[in-house]
């Protein structure tokens, strides 16, 4: 089978470490590298916190760099009561072995661009800080990337202001960048990422394999379970995973096409991705694609053979 390169960008909180340890998982990935952006938590915890999940999830060959301390303009504005005062819940973890990386992610993210001449496809799972000064640092790395699938946004709605989700809206600025430079975006925002939920019966399921990375698990979400938005009241919304999923399984997923830009100057709006999907208003230039919907089954059942499998 011929894998499919990979770049994953994170700001390592709790449902970031679900995505990881199910991006490790799956075989038609060739994960080539990762970075890690302030978000969630601080850059240090977040760049630690990849390190560390990718050695519970034995993959410490997989290079970690280290991103943005910040957003382009706003201030940082960490969410430790939701993923912790650490950025996974709070719950520790092995450190990794793997040798600490000096280089900058911003030149590891465009060098391997480069090197792989397009073929890699790069998946942002929080702010967009990192994508989008890897962009200002080295303009030409638009030409070398595949396409961005982002875990960001929402087309309808919002999960930190009732219109701006909180990938965005921690750094606006970064995201219109990124959606003003012509790189493919595919935008797996709250519209989907809200029905790709694991019920409290799968959660149940995950809990009872009783192997470390269930353990973690279990341990790492327990404060996000009690404080983030849940599907009708129950489960966990595992919104980073989505992107990861959708590049190995396109077919579980529904987009589509549109111009998405964000709001960077509104007081109340501050952080939309206006998305010209309902509209007669289309957009000039309209590279992008929104997903909307998910075969929600066959999602938990990646996630569930994931964590069954340590
Ligand atoms: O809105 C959900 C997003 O914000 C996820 O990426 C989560 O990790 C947080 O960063
Ligand atoms: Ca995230």
């Amino acid at each position: 089978m011929n894998k499919i390169p990979v770049w994953i960008d994170t700001d390592t909180g709790v449902d970031d470490a679900v995505a990881l340890i199910t991006a490790t998982s799956l075989k038609e990935l060739d994960i080539k590298g990762v970075s890690a952006v302030a978000g969630n938590t601080t850059i240090e915890n977040a760049f630690r916190n990849a390190r560390d999940v990718l050695s519970l999830a034995g993959r410490e060959d997989i290079r970690v760099f280290k991103g943005s301390a910040r957003p382009f303009i706003k201030e940082l504005h960490i969410a430790p009561h939701v993923h912790g005062e650490n950025g996974i819940g709070d719950v520790t973890i092995e450190p990794s072995n793997a040798p600490i990386e000096e280089k900058n992610a911003f030149d590891a993210l465009y060098e391997k661009a480069r090197e792989l001449n397009g073929e890699l496809t790069v998946i942002a799972v929080g702010p967009l800080t990192n994508i989008a000064a890897t962009i200002i640092k080295h303009p030409d790395f638009v030409n070398y990337v595949k396409c961005l699938c982002i875990m960001g946004g929402a087309v309808e709605g919002g999960n930190i202001t009732p219109c701006a989700e909180f990938n965005i809206y921690e750094d606006p600025h970064a995201a219109q960048c990124v959606f003003k430079s012509g790189i493919k975006v595919k935008m797996f925002g709250l519209d989907v990422t809200l029905k790709a939920y694991l019920s409290d019966d799968d959660i149940a399921e995950i809990i009872s394999y009783n192997n470390k990375a269930s353990r973690f698990f279990e341990g790492s979400n327990k404060l996000i379970y009690a404080v983030q938005e849940r599907h009708n009241g129950n489960g966990l919304c595992e919104h980073d995973t989505c992107p990861i999923v959708y590049v190995a399984h396109p077919e579980l997923f529904t987009g589509k096409p549109c111009g998405i830009y964000v709001e960077t100057q509104g007081e109340i709006t501050m952080g939309k991705t206006v998305a010209d999907l309902y509209t007669d208003h289309k957009y000039e230039d309209r590279h992008c694609e929104a997903y909307i919907d998910i075969n929600r089954e066959e999602f938990v059942k990646i996630i569930k053979e994931a964590y069954r499998a340590y």
